[in-house]
């Protein structure tokens, strides 16, 4: 698939970029949200609210600028979790991408959507016997091993397949990633990889084993990094671990930096994926280890809008509220860690904007879009398009207030697909069978 070329898109007069996108996929045109060459107020018609719309081209042309970055040798390993529609995967695995999994339900996914599972790397802190079961069968690359007592399991495994079981050792450097607590991974007080003082003795295992066989090295440090500097603390890191005894280097294959390149959320820049790439190829190469990379909100982040529609407006104390028909069960980030999605009004009125906070129907003060907005005057029935929420949005959605998760569309051009319909109420039901 080609990538779409944004300065192509900008260069077209009749298309606005949309403050706050992150992709030109998303645009206006007469004051009106568009995304590529669908009009969102018609997606809204048909297909109902609240609904995520994808941009196909946003996806590719975003898969393009992290293979232009790290080059044809590098594997990117699409994080199945930031958005794992079928659709999604499947358009992954057209550009020849692999994929990175945390749970045998992600693998099974992987299966549903048709799509091989030999570039696959399955990270996790507790994986149960069945998944590595599943994933041995699936002669997935390589298990990403993050607590000690995987190995005996892992080993079993591969003992009862007939064959070695490949594993990445995810060390836990101890690097301070920079970014929201919940979503650091890289710290020691973190629960994931295996801290630096304990990696030798686990390698000794790996290395003591027939069934088990020492992949490489994984540091995935946690989501929304800006700064290149915490990969290249990292790599020091395990740089300096190989180099302490020729056992911890030897017949190592690949360095698997994990993902976490951020996005801008229509406030700071992107992640420099470019710079990250400079610093750490050369020194791979050198070594003869095959990057691999996990990258999940920088691929489907900026190609996705949660589009909601106000029910009404209140206000109360010093609060004046928008109610919408989204919430945080459609989207949990703004409630899970405060994050901050750029809000626009798919047809903008004329008038004042107002200060307001951007709440859903679900029965939690916590339930909120976005808290002290600016947005222009809004009345009941208008459309909101909440930005930047292709990543974690539909993937984290929840039933709660026995709520239907919303429909997904993509679009391509001209084309919007209905790639996951909205729940019915039976589906929701479906096993509280009387036992
Ligand atoms: N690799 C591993 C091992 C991971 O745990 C993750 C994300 C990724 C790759 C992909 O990270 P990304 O490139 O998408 O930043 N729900 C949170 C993000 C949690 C990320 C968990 N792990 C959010 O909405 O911000």
């Amino acid at each position: 698939m080609a990538a779409s070329d944004p300065a192509a898109d900008s260069v077209d007069p009749s298309r606005i970029p949309c403050p706050g996108a992150g992709h030109p996929a998303f645009h206006l045109r007469d004051g009106e949200l568009w995304c590529e060459d669908c009009r969102v107020a018609d997606l809204a018609a048909e297909f109902g609210t609240p609904l995520y719309v994808y941009s196909g081209a946003a996806i590719d042309s975003r898969v393009g600028a992290v293979r232009a970055a790290f080059g044809a040798d590098a594997r990117i390993c699409y994080a199945v979790k930031a958005n794992s529609n079928l659709t999604v995967l499947r358009r992954m695995h057209a550009h020849g991408i692999g994929f990175d999994v945390v749970s045998g339900g992600e693998l099974e996914r992987l299966r549903a959507a048709g799509v091989p599972t030999d570039g696959v790397v399955f990270a996790g802190v507790g994986k149960e016997p069945w998944e590595i079961d599943a994933a041995v069968a699936a002669g997935i690359l390589f298990f990403n091993v993050e607590s000690e007592h995987e190995l005996p399991l892992l080993a079993a495994a591969g003992r009862r397949a007939g064959v070695q079981v490949p594993v990445a050792l995810r060390l836990n450097p101890d690097v301070d990633a920079g970014t929201h607590a919940y979503i650091s991974t890289g710290k020691k007080d973190n629960k994931f990889g295996i801290a630096l003082d304990r990696a030798g003795e686990v390698v000794a295992a790996i290395v003591r084993d027939p069934n088990l066989r020492l992949a490489g090295y994984h540091v995935h440090l946690g989501s929304q990094l800006q700064e290149v500097s915490p990969y290249v603390a990292a790599l020091d890191k395990v740089e300096a671990f190989v180099d302490a005894a020729p056992e911890h280097g030897a017949g190592v294959t690949h360095y698997d930096l994990g993902g976490g390149f951020g996005i801008g959320y229509g406030k700071g820049a992107e992640l420099d994926v470019t710079a990250v790439a400079a610093a750490l190829l050369p020194r791979l190469r050198a070594r003869g280890w095959q990057p691999v990379i996990e990258p999940g909100r920088y691929l489907v982040g900026d190609a996705g809008a949660l589009v909601t529609a106000v029910l009404g407006t209140k206000q109360q104390g010093g609060s004046r509220f928008l109610l919408v028909d989204a919430a945080m069960n459609d989207l949990l980030r703004p409630a899970l860690y405060a994050a901050e999605h750029p809000i626009v009004p798919v047809a903008a009125r004329p008038g004042e904007p107002a200060v307001v906070d951007v709440v859903g129907p679900v029965c939690e003060t916590g339930d909120f879009l976005a808290r002290r907005r600016s947005l222009p005057p809004c009345a009941r029935g208008d459309l909101l398009a909440v930005l930047g929420a292709g990543a974690y949005g539909a993937s984290m959605a929840s039933n709660y207030n026995t709520r239907r998760r919303p429909a997904e569309v993509l679009v391509d051009g001209r084309a919007a697909r209905l790639v996951r319909r909205r729940e019915t109420f039976a589906q929701l039901f479906a096993n509280e069978v009387e036992l």
